[in-house]
């Protein structure tokens, strides 16, 4: 990076501590993972003082096209030149280009697309939409899934995450995913909406089968119930293909994309409807509006973003880096039968499965150690998610292997088991 804002990486520390959250230095501090990130390029990152990590998260997808894209920093700079963020209230071009550039590729008739900032912000104006339309109270979401800290989307996910800030929404039930029959309970002709990720990245890279899919799907129609498939994770080419509701072959009435969306450059979602819905407008197109959603130059860049991924050849590597990655991952596994169950896997969306959760959370340590940033899935700590950038080829999934194979022996030790055994009840 060509300059730095403090002195020294404690000096960025104490000023984090202080004025943004001394509790995230604590915790980070307390596991070893207190890496303030400096430079960043491609596959990889920098902490301030040099080391050099394989960013085998990518931030759930923010950097699917890698750190600092050249061809996207470089579209931002020339759009710097004539764009800012335009205003919201407006007909705006960069806007129409990327909703009608987004609109192609997803499928059926959803050729609709309001754009927020954040992804739960589009989970809610999908959410907030589907109550409109079906003038229903019931949103029924999965159990350990995750679409967000914000009003509507917050109410979809875990207690733990809604209970400190006071009453409760009324409406928001959770049912087991992979379920179809705990779907066919749940949703009832009182039923706004049914919202999944595509494939539950918190929950532990849950890859659903297409018969659930498929039913949710129906069940949905016979109920009058509308569907919001949240890709904020897996859209946009993360599974090998583009959205990964082409896997099962449905039609969602909602498909809501965030993260790498902005090629990890300027922050922009997307609630993409089928057209029908767009009725909910009718009587007045400014019910719903956000001032930076679908900034200008936001959209300028995805647009070119979309471009690249779009690209038949672009997915098709997307699948075969995720086969070795499979291969590779399988081969590790079968090294280590003690502490490594089995990976999960779509395209290049991925999860090692760890013995225990106790064995989870130490093995981000380990693969920290290693040179691989990965984080754990919150709610099943067992499971590494492995979100390489798209970008990424053999050279970068061989340094992942090769990192999961020392990890994992380091976690074979006695004392690391013992730890991890002290671990699991946490
Ligand atoms: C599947 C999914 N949906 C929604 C969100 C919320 O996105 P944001 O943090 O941009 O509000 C996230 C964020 O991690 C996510 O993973």
């Amino acid at each position: 990076m060509a300059s730095r804002l403090y002195a020294s990486r404690d000096d960025a520390l104490a000023a984090f501590a202080a004025h943004v959250s001394q509790g995230k230095v604590d915790f980070f501090k307390g596991v070893g993972l207190d890496l303030v990130m400096g430079r960043r390029e491609g596959c990889h990152f920098w902490d301030v003082d040099g080391r050099r990590f394989l960013n085998a998260h990518s931030n759930g997808g923010v950097f699917n096209m890698g750190h600092r894209h050249p061809d996207l920093v470089a579209t931002l700079r020339r759009a710097l030149d004539d764009w800012d963020v335009g205003n919201h209230h407006l007909i705006s071009e960069a806007r129409a280009r990327l909703a009608e550039d987004l609109t192609e590729l997803l499928p059926g008739d959803v050729d609709k697309v309001v754009f927020a900032v954040g992804g739960g912000e589009a989970v809610d104006t999908a959410l907030k939409m589907a109550r409109g339309l079906t003038q229903r109270p019931k949103i029924v979401s999965a159990q350990g899934g995750y679409h967000g800290h914000t009003g509507l989307a917050m109410a979809t996910g875990d207690p733990k995450y809604r209970d400190p800030f006071g009453p409760q929404l009324p409406g928001f039930v959770q049912v087991p995913f992979g379920d179809l029959d705990a779907i066919e309970r749940a949703v009832t002709q009182d039923c706004a909406a049914v919202i999944l990720e595509a494939v539950p990245a918190t929950s532990g890279i849950v890859v659903p089968e297409a018969e659930y899919m498929r039913g949710v799907r129906e069940h949905c129609d016979k109920t009058g119930t509308l569907l919001i498939l949240d890709e904020v994770q897996t859209g946009l080419g993360r599974t090998g293909r583009m959205f990964a509701c082409e896997h099962w072959g449905i039609v969602p009435d909602f498909v809501v994309l965030g993260k790498g969306l902005s090629g990890g450059l300027v922050p922009i979602s997307a609630t993409c409807y089928r057209t029908p819905h767009d009725r909910i407008f009718t009587p007045d197109p400014f019910v719903h509006i956000s001032t930076f959603g679908g900034a200008e130059l936001a959209c300028l860049v995805s647009q070119r973003m979309l471009e690249i991924v779009a690209d038949p050849e672009f997915l098709a590597r997307v699948r075969r880096i995720g086969d070795v990655l499979g291969r590779e991952l399988d081969a590790v596994t079968s090294e280590h039968p003690e502490v490594l169950v089995a990976p999960r896997r779509l395209g290049l969306m991925a999860g090692i499965e760890w013995a225990s959760p106790g064995l989870g959370m130490l093995a981000s340590k380990a693969l920290f150690d290693e040179g691989v940033f990965a984080v754990y899935s919150n709610n099943d700590r067992r499971v590494t998610q492995i979100l390489l950038p798209l970008i990424a080829g053999e050279a970068e999934v061989d340094e992942l292997t090769s990192a999961l194979d020392g990890a994992a022996g380091r976690l074979e030790s006695a004392d690391m088991l013992g730890m991890a055994a002290a671990l699991d009840g946490v």
